[in-house]
């Protein structure tokens, strides 16, 4: 998860858990109650099984003591994203004393790497879906209604749920996800993604455009785009991206790349805010900066994860690219898109890394400042290349003072940001009350920062100029001057 956190935390996959709500479509009686912890995919998809499912005659609950199923979509990014789960569970199974015809299923990465183990593992679950699987899941469901387990982990070849229509679940109605790309390729050795959800593939950019236009008549006025590795996207007819070699010559000629797909959705909807992530720094194009830059609606804002500053672990982690490429890119951002706010992503205590590796990453902070950033301890994920090759060997003690300094470098970097804004106008998307004051809005600027203003008569959807007037290392607060132009 990446937009909705301060910049000074740690993320916790604890307090990411939503309940998801889902109108009643039909007269069928059955109760779903779906939770949903980790990355913005998760969230995504778990609106893609909420529409599947919509079908079946499912309607939502917020109360799990009445569901007839419950589905949780999970985390493996870290450990502690596990644990969440297995707690949860817990309570489930605490909840089925008083409710016994309950069902569990589990979804999304944890599905996918424990596979059937899930079922002996944990008493309680009934059923085990991987996150290409859930086209498949009415299917599951009568399994298990039949009193049988139910797994299927396959992954998919193809762009899954391009023909799905995401129903959307706890929405705000002005800001969605639209997902672009599925699996990744890029191995970092660090990393389960690449086994839990498989290898890279693209969705057809009319779907894609089919499904911004839809988000705008019901009145969305911003998306972000969505995959594990937004830059790589890349459709040439369909099938993995590691077959493109293999295309004709008539699909390469006529395949589109995220530079152009970024165009394409830009001019499609020339009011729609767009915003996109995750984009790892090796399959970052300047084409996508130009595109960028030359698009007023395209948001000046660059998820940039680095994970380390230090060449030696960069190589280590099998991230492609140096220290001083990253440097490079970053200087051809700021050279083309003076206004774009950067953040990243940043582990500490990967295996073998020395206090030079750490102070190594302390500078290239001090050389970026980024806006915002997302920082974690290393913690070793079965079944990664990290995990064969490598003894997780730094202390949890050193991991840990390495984490809080670079988070309190962070915190300092990302005042000094926000104090750049004030004094300037600045155009803002109201997403909502504020969460410190029912008489502020809250909404974001296109560097993507959380601003607060008295809420006069403007509401939720509406795009307001801003005087900023003060700031937080993550908030930045000001009275709205007048409405934007691109209302
Ligand atoms: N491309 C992805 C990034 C994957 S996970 C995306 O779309 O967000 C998000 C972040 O989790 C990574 O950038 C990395 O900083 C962190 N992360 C991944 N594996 C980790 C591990 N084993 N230990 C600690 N942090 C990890
Ligand atoms: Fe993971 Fe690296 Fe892909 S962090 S999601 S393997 S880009």
């Amino acid at each position: 998860m990446t937009t909705n956190q301060g910049t000074e935390k740690i993320i916790d996959e604890s307090q990411q858990g939503t309940t998801l709500t889902l109108e009643k479509k039909d007269d069928n009686n059955r109760k779903l109650y779906i939770e949903s912890y980790g990355c913005q995919m998760n969230f995504s998809d778990s609106e893609i099984v909420a529409s599947i499912l919509a079908k079946e005659g499912f309607n939502t609950t917020q109360l799990l003591e009445e569901a007839d199923l419950v589905l949780v979509n999970t985390c493996s990014i870290r450990e502690k994203a596990e644990t969440t789960v297995r707690k949860r569970l817990e309570k489930f199974n605490a909840v089925k004393k008083t409710n016994p015809g309950m069902k569990v299923g589990v979804l999304g990465c944890m599905a996918e790497r424990l596979k059937s183990k899930f079922l002996e593992e944990e008493k309680i679950v009934d059923m085990v879906v991987g996150p290409d699987a859930y086209k498949d899941l009415p299917n599951l469901i009568k399994e298990i209604d039949e009193g049988r387990n139910a797994v299927n982990v396959l992954l998919s070849k193809d762009e899954t749920y391009g023909d799905v229509a995401p129903v959307r679940l706890n929405s705000n109605g002005v800001t969605a996800f639209v997902s672009i790309t599925r699996g990744c390729d890029n191995m970092c050795t660090f990393c389960v993604v690449p086994f839990t959800r498989g290898r890279e593939r693209s969705r057809n950019p009319q779907s894609i455009l089919e499904e911004v236009n839809e988000l705008w008549e019901k009145g969305f006025k911003e998306i972000t785009l969505l995959g594990q590795n937004v830059d790589s996207y890349l459709w040439y007819g369909g099938g993995l991206k590691k077959d493109f070699e293999k295309a004709t010559a008539m699909q390469k000629a006529t395949s589109v790349n995220f530079s152009n797909l970024l165009e394409l959705v830009a001019e499609a909807q020339p009011k729609m805010r767009i915003r996109f992530s995750t984009s790892n720094p090796q399959d970052m194009t300047l084409d996508v900066i130009e595109a960028m830059a030359k698009h007023e609606n395209i948001c000046n804002y660059i998820h940039l994860p680095v994970q380390s500053g230090s060449n030696r672990i960069l190589k280590a982690m099998n991230r492609l690219h140096t220290r001083e490429e990253y440097f490079e890119l970053i200087d051809n951002i700021r050279k083309i898109n003076p206004d774009c706010a950067i953040s990243q992503d940043m582990i500490t205590g990967f295996a073998t890394e020395t206090e030079e590796d750490h102070r190594d990453t302390l500078s290239l902070m001090e050389y970026v400042k980024y806006d915002f950033g997302f920082m974690f301890a290393y913690s070793e994920r079965p079944g990664t290349l990290a995990e064969r090759k490598m003894d997780d060997d730094i202390p949890e003690e050193t991991k840990k003072r390495r984490l809080k300094e670079i988070i309190e470098l962070q915190q300092q970097h990302s005042f000094y940001r926000t104090q750049q804004h004030v004094g300037k106008i600045e155009e803002v998307l109201i997403e909502g009350s504020s969460k410190k004051s029912d008489a502020h809005w809250m909404g974001r600027n296109s560097q993507n920062t959380v601003v607060v203003f008295p809420k006069e008569s403007y509401k939720v959807g509406d795009f307001v100029n801003v005087k900023i007037n003060d700031c937080t290392s993550a908030t930045l607060i000001g009275e709205a001057i007048e409405y934007s132009k691109n209302n």
